[in-house]
């Protein structure tokens, strides 16, 4: 396993590209299932771990998939397979989003239950809901979801569960209902740019979807879909990560690619904590613009603040000076981060899914240990502004949705190495 050894306290300045969307590309990739034709996508975080996962997941499923470079082409090979094995499931949770397409294309699917992880509880009821609503026979048997349908039948589903909408959820019902016949209305889907993206996608494929990127989605089912060519979004969580690298060192980064308008919520934030994000040539430019002051930070699905952001901002403020708090409304246990945070001189307490960070001076640097993706993110924030050196171990999580991190961060002045672990 890998380490990463960070020699903090250096302003970070220069251009960082940011890459294609993982969360975009997991879906799109398995809604090229839905075709018989040759798919062609570009703008792929190509060296993600959770792309390769999603990449052999797919020729599992009896599909070609070749990559060069950020473009990979997909199309069907042989005979078509409907079994998502455990073995991949289990390390990967978005697997499931294989579960629409292969009803869609195929009327059958065995997905292994992905069950739990680090940030808590992940329950597929919504996913069931929406596929059900289409007329799909769902049943639970040795860990695994099988389903079948004679047809799909288009329907108006209400995809609202306790924490909102779910993202993954919206985009198996919408890769189900494309191929269903009849219309189908989608409430209460999520609007998230990654939703939209994949609609778009499904769209040039053929498919007549409306109102993605609002709580209503309409669909009018097709009966085939064709290949398409496609370039995925930039990838809003890895810019707002580099962001407050930018913020939490005292730097001046400019992204090249990002959104401003994906980040709305975030970009918000941070200039309420007195730094300044602004498009310029080429991208977009991030700088302190006078002392950090500290700010409260609530999640919600999109366009609210994101939770895939929550660990990162939360490193922002335990080196700002006065008090903020942080809460948890997607997922209420994905506070792994703050004992790690914590043991590098941080002052954080947990009330609840709030967390009270009282901001420190300056971090020190520690032998720190990453968790899930975004934490260990927070955590590489943590280091490069701390004093001295941060060993942190166990950082494969990193590995699935940061590309060439270390090699981005260096490029920026950070003095950051990957190790193996002894
Ligand atoms: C997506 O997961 C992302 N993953 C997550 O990013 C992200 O944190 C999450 O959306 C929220 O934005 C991918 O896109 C691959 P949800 P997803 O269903 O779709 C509850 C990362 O770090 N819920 O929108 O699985 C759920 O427990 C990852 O890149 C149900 O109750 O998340 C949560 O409280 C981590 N029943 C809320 O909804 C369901 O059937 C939102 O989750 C499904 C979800």
């Amino acid at each position: 396993m890998d380490r990463l050894v960070i020699e903090g306290g250096r302003k970070l300045k220069g251009t960082v590209d940011i890459s294609g969307a993982k969360n975009a590309c997991l879906p799109i990739l398995a809604a090229t299932i839905l075709s018989d034709c040759k798919c062609i996508i570009k703008n792929v975080p190509s060296v993600l771990k959770d792309i390769t996962t999603m990449l052999k997941l797919l020729k599992v499923l009896g599909m070609r998939a070749s990559i060069d470079g950020q473009v990979v082409v997909v199309e069907p090979a042989k005979e078509r397979k409907f079994v998502a094995p455990y073995r991949l499931v289990s390390t990967m949770r978005a697997s499931v989003c294989v579960l629409g397409p292969l009803i869609g294309r195929l009327r059958q699917a065995e997905i292994s239950l992905p069950g739990g992880c680090i940030i808590g509880p992940r329950p597929i009821d919504l996913h069931l809901k929406g596929i059900r609503a289409l007329g799909v026979d769902v049943n639970i048997k040795k860990g695994y979801v099988i389903a079948r349908a004679k047809k799909l039948r288009g329907a108006n589903i209400y995809l609202g569960g306790h924490f909102g909408s779910s993202v993954l959820a919206t985009a198996n019902t919408l890769m189900a209902a494309v191929l269903a016949e009849g219309r189908s209305v989608i409430e209460n889907a999520a609007c998230e740019p990654e939703i939209q993206d994949l609609a778009n996608f499904l769209i040039k494929m053929g498919s007549k979807v409306k109102g993605h990127g609002t709580p209503r989605i309409e669909v009018e089912g097709v009966k085939r879909l064709h290949g398409a060519e496609h370039t995925i979004i930039p990838d809003r969580i890895e810019a707002g990560t580099y962001m407050i690298a930018s913020a939490i060192t005292d730097g001046d980064i400019i992204l090249k690619g990002a959104r401003t308008e994906h980040l709305t919520a975030v970009i918000d934030n941070l200039n309420e904590a007195g730094v300044s994000v602004t498009n310029v040539k080429g991208g977009i430019r991030v700088r302190r613009k006078k002392a950090l002051t500290p700010v409260d930070t609530t999640t919600f699905p999109y366009p609210g603040f994101p939770t895939d952001m929550q660990a990162q901002m939360m490193s922002l403020m335990t080196v700002t000076k006065g008090i903020s708090v942080i809460t948890e409304k997607i997922y209420p246990e994905r506070f792994i981060h703050i004992s790690e945070l914590n043991r590098m001189g941080a002052q954080i307490h947990l009330e609840g899914p709030s967390a009270i960070v009282r901001g420190v001076k300056q971090l020190s640097g520690a032998e720190i240990m990453a968790s899930d993706l975004r934490a260990s993110a927070a955590l590489v924030l943590a280091g490069l502004a701390a004093g001295g050196r941060t060993n942190i171990s166990r950082i494969y999580h990193l590995d699935r949705g940061y590309e060439r991190i270390e090699w981005k961060m260096t490029k920026l002045g950070a003095r950051i190495l990957r190790e193996k672990e002894i």
